[in-house]
């Protein structure tokens, strides 16, 4: 069953998501935390209390050895946190250290299946090809989330496709044709994934028709 992240740092967001019972993890990064407005620990510290599945925190250092010491800080923090680090040749040399000492990588910033074998050879645990910019390039980003997936599956290799960068229901319907493993997006997307016209009409009329029936 594909499993369903949401990729935010709005608190409320994640808590309503969570009250559905399909919520099965978050993705964070810079850009969502400072949308947040909030400080970094305590989004953070929110998140893991609310939600008891994998959490991806990204690191914000670019040389291998800085990422390895913020990796290990940030792994420390709860069992459940997966280290988000960059798709650079210094991201790689990050994973390959940090994943023999048993942290979580999730490779981010994916957008070739060649980024996702290294990523994967290196030790990281999920790799997150980002699809929704590959279309706004005007290049197809479900391809590459095919090409990863037949590649991996292959090789039978321990290391899940986290289909990132989710702009609308289509794509998640797509990904889990494909047997992506996860797909994060933000909570309008799910949101969306819950409607239909035809839900919303049917209702009204069961509720118009069953105050005809006598009590
Ligand atoms: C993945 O983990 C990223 O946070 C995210 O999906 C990026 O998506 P965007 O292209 O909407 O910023």
């Amino acid at each position: 069953m594909v499993k369903i992240f949401l990729d935010t740092a709005n608190i409320d967001e994640i808590r309503e998501a969570a009250s559905w019972g399909v919520l099965d993890g978050v993705t964070t990064n810079p850009t969502l935390v400072a949308k947040s407005g909030r400080k970094w620990g305590e989004v953070i510290q929110d998140i893991l209390a609310l939600v008891d599945g994998p959490i991806s925190l990204e690191v914000t250092t670019t040389d291998a050895d800085d990422m390895i010491k913020q990796g290990r800080q940030l792994a420390k923090l709860h069992k459940n946190v997966v280290v988000k680090i960059q798709m650079t040749t210094e991201g790689l040399k990050a994973i390959r250290t940090l994943s023999k000492e048993g942290v979580r990588i999730n490779t981010t910033l994916i957008f070739s299946a060649n980024q996702a074998i290294l990523a994967a050879k290196a030790g990281a645990k999920y790799v997150s090809p980002f699809i929704g910019r590959l279309d706004d390039q005007g290049q197809e980003g479900m391809q590459v989330i095919r090409e990863i997936v037949e590649i991996f599956k292959n090789y039978d290799w321990d290391c899940q496709v986290l289909v990132a960068s989710i702009r609308h229901p289509l794509h998640v319907i797509e990904a889990a044709k494909l047997g992506a493993d996860v797909v994060t997006m933000p909570f309008e997307v799910l949101k969306k994934m819950t409607q239909h016209t035809l839900t919303d009409v049917g209702l009204k009329r069961f509720l118009e028709d069953w105050k005809k029936v006598p009590q």
